[in-house]
């Protein structure tokens, strides 16, 4: 039996729909040995986990139990959807510097160390930071205002407005122990964000982040240029196929015609019928059991099924294979004599 499991916290109304979904298409298609469940957890031991085909994760950064037991069921190739390697090594600084190399427009971005010393840490472990740190140049290419927010993280938690450089140093003390981004703060016009799936399945929502929370996903939206969309759309494709997200949304803010890059890294996005409206839930419903079926029928017995991105699996292509040198010749042939003939 092909399983299909959901893992999953305080949500409730996501799995749920998915599940019922994943065997509503079973059944309608036919398809024989599969079936989805909410994933059950049992004695977790090293090597063995064989129990699903796919898993999606929704809740794995809040619980590190989950995060090593997805890793295990991973070697034994369960398709962990996000990869949990994948999710335990990037942040969105990293993820930035990625988006300028894909060709991606993102704010420009600085990061800032810690306002405390991290726990077991003083002055000495510092010491290879430059004091004072160059304020200023960061200061005069981020501009004011800006935006202060954690390197990793999400659910606007600790996401800041800074005015100045006083109202920065202020809030950047209140931080403690978060790494902080400092970043150019972009005026927008326009504010998109989208579900991507498989890296490639995008579902654009116009979004206004200066609404209420539950007025946030717009309906009926102003009409917006097909160009932008199309220019949102292919920048989406070429951040997860770098990252090697399977479940993610991309937040852009669009100034001049120009979509930035936001927020994308949210591998367990919001997908709460309550906040993101009943037509986006039926996309995200739809689309995610889709590709969770798909990934179940691709699924290949013992080797691994996770999704990397091209960031990781351009750096391990095998090598072009050099040609073999021509075989020299064992004995060699004494080279032709050359008969000069006496010039008459
Ligand atoms: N550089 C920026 N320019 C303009 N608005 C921003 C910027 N960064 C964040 N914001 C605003 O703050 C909100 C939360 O920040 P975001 O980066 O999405 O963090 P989170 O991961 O916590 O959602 C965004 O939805 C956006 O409205
Ligand atoms: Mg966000």
């Amino acid at each position: 039996m092909k399983k299909i499991g959901i893992l999953f916290g305080q949500e409730d109304t996501f799995p749920w729909a998915f599940i019922d979904r994943v065997n509503q298409k079973i059944k309608e298609q036919g398809i024989k040995n599969m079936m989805a469940e909410a994933v059950s957890i049992d004695a977790v031991e090293q090597g063995k986990s064989d129990e699903y085909v796919v898993i999606i994760d929704r809740i794995s950064q809040d619980v590190p139990f989950y995060r090593a037991y997805l890793k295990n069921a991973a070697i034994t190739g369960t398709a962990v959807i996000n990869n949990p390697f994948w999710w335990s090594a990037d942040e969105k600084f990293f993820n930035n510097a990625l988006a300028e190399k894909v060709g991606v427009p993102v704010p420009k971005t600085f990061i800032l160390p810690t306002s405390q010393h991290p726990e077991n840490t003083d002055g000495n472990s510092f010491r290879n930071l430059k004091y004072p740190f160059d304020w200023d140049r960061m200061f005069d290419t981020v501009g004011f205002p800006a935006y202060m927010k954690p390197h990793d993280g999400g659910g606007w938690k600790s996401v800041y407005r800074v005015e100045n450089a006083e109202d920065l140093w202020t809030k950047h003390g209140e931080t403690e122990n978060l790494v902080m981004m400092l970043q150019e703060e972009i005026q927008f016009e326009e504010y998109f964000r989208c579900y991507v799936l498989g890296t490639d399945n995008v579902h654009i929502m116009q979004y206004e982040p200066r609404n209420p929370h539950h007025l946030r996903y717009v309906i009926d939206g102003p009409e917006v240029d097909k160009k932008i969309l199309d220019l949102v759309e292919k920048y989406c494709i070429k951040l997860n196929k770098a990252l090697g997200y399977d479940f993610n949304t991309v937040e852009f803010a669009v100034r001049d015609g120009v979509p930035y890059a936001i927020d994308f890294c949210n591998p367990a996005p919001d997908a709460d019928i309550h906040s993101v409206g009943k037509d986006n839930f039926e996309w995200i419903v739809e689309n995610a059991a889709n590709l969770a079926i798909a990934k179940a029928k691709t699924y290949k017995k013992g080797k691994m099924n996770l999704t990397w991105g091209t960031f990781v699996s351009d750096q391990f292509k095998a090598p072009v294979a050099k040609k073999p040198a021509a075989k020299k010749p064992t004995t060699r042939k004494p080279a032709a004599k050359k008969t000069t003939k006496a010039k008459k």
